[in-house]
């Protein structure tokens, strides 16, 4: 294996690293992805070197021209940096260098892998951000589709995993289409604190160099620069932010998976699951299993593990630049994988991997309790205080139950045994349709409400 030359830092080494220091030091491994981020910031710091004056016109166009080439050389394959290159920042120069000779070497004039890395991490970021928003809204499109077909679909809803009331499954799909909605607006918020160059804060204290920050951040397309050297190498915020903005994601993805799963299950048999999106046993063959929310399920930890181990890392650093902020990428790049990973797999399983069972799901609601509460309203809208109501009600359960019959079986006589101002209109109050039909509040799950909140996401969809 070969191993960084004493070279690689400065004249005062003079002995190569350890084989096993160099390995463990290394970040070529994993910050090779950085590569198209890095180059994209070098051309840009070149450039603010040829507008400065710093370099010559010609250095600087044999300088963007020969990080092109490198690349093209990435792009077809062919630029494969081994660990004797420590990192991807140090691969690059080298390259260039090796391509163009001595004017390589000015690239870093007015520039340090500090203020380097800190920008190729940012760009990166960026990008991923953008396409994780892209995604959030081909997922939130798919609850939005689902939703707008099953209005009148009605579930059991649950508090305390209780039967509880009725709801339009178009009102559970989308709570997660709204909780969808706050992680895209998170993201959005968070870019303007991704989106600031470090670029020119040098190691820790700026340059010497009269180099021109606000020009290189226009470059690459950066709102502000850094206002701070010191924070501006050192600053890992906008990375826990969006470590917490993924872990908010994952939350709700996990949440609906566990839905997905226990609904697919034969208890609940809510959905089915088809065959693009589940995997058999290799023992049980009657068994079709739901791996994708189980996965995503269980990947929601890696991703708080990555937050944490996030603020943990900075915790305890003294400024400015230390190297434990070489351990961000790994965190940060899984993170990003990850989430890219579970929307994806989420959106499918929506479009095409699971039914509704509607039949079944309207057998469900017919038969239980969760209309006892409408018997309550009834009662109260009829005059009778609504605690009264209540305490009335839980007898007329009570009753029903040890008589094993559900509410719409009673007789009339029974109701009116139980109070007078019962009357013939109470079976069409305690239909499950009418019951979710009259929760026409605000934000509830009537149906007008559920088609204004269609009208809503709609236009939450179209502002982009
Ligand atoms: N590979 C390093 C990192 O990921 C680049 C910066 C190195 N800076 C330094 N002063 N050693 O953070």
């Amino acid at each position: 294996m070969q191993t960084p030359s004493p070279q690689t830092w400065s004249q005062r080494f003079e002995t190569a690293l350890h084989p096993a220091i160099a390995l463990f030091n290394a970040s070529i491994g994993f910050d090779i992805q950085l590569i198209e981020y890095d180059l994209t910031g070098s051309e840009a710091h070149a450039k603010m070197l040829v507008k400065t004056e710093i370099i010559s016109p010609e250095e600087g166009d044999q300088i963007v021209t020969g990080l092109e080439t490198i690349r093209q050389e990435y792009r077809r394959g062919e630029f494969n940096p081994g660990v004797e290159a420590e990192d991807v920042h140090f691969a690059v120069e080298r390259r260039l260098t090796e391509m163009i000779g001595d004017v390589g070497k000015k690239l870093h004039t007015a520039r340090s892998r500090n203020d380097q890395v800190g920008t190729d991490l940012r760009l990166y970021l960026r990008a991923q951000i953008d396409a994780i928003q892209g995604q959030l809204r081909q997922y939130q499109q798919t609850l939005l589709s689902l939703a707008e077909e099953h209005v009148e679909t009605l579930v059991p809803g649950y508090t305390h995993l209780q039967r509880a009331q009725p709801l339009s499954l178009a009102h559970h799909l989308l709570a997660y289409f709204d909780m969808a909605q706050r992680d895209w607006e998170r993201l959005h918020d968070l870019q303007k604190r991704v989106n600031i160059s470090p670029l020119g804060c040098g190691a820790l204290a700026g340059t010497t160099f009269p180099i021109d920050r606000q020009y290189s951040a226009e470059l690459l397309g950066f709102e502000k620069v850094y206002g701070n050297s010191l924070d501006g190498v050192s600053d890992r915020d906008f990375a826990i932010e969006f470590a917490c903005a993924a872990s908010l994601i994952m939350v709700h993805l996990s949440r609906l998976s566990e839905e997905m799963i226990l609904w697919a299950s034969e208890e609940f048999s809510f959905v089915t699951l088809n065959d693009s999106c589940s995997t058999g046993s290799s023992i049980m063959p009657q068994k079709k299993n739901p791996d994708v929310p189980e996965l995503v399920r269980g990947k929601t930890g890696r991703v708080f593990g990555h937050l944490q181990g996030l603020l943990v890392m900075m915790k305890g650093l003294p400024l400015a630049y230390n190297k434990d902020l070489q351990e961000d990428k790994e965190a940060i790049f899984d993170t990003v994988n990850t989430v890219r990973g579970c929307v994806e797999a989420m959106t499918i399983l929506l479009a095409e991997g699971v039914n509704f069972q509607v039949l079944r799901l309207r057998q469900a609601v017919n038969e239980d309790y969760s209309n006892a509460t409408d018997v309550a309203d009834y009662l109260a809208t009829k005059g009778v205080p609504f605690r009264e109501a209540y305490n009335l009600v839980g007898k007329v359960v009570k009753t029903s139950l040890a008589a094993d019959k559900l509410l719409r079986e009673l007789t009339l006589e029974e109701w009116q045994a139980i109070h007078p101002a019962f009357e013939d209109d109470i079976y069409a109050a305690i239909a499950p349709q009418q019951v979710v039909s009259a929760r026409n509040s605000y934000g509830g799950t009537g149906f007008d409400q559920v088609h204004q909140a269609i009208a809503r996401a709609n236009q939450a969809l179209g502002e982009g």
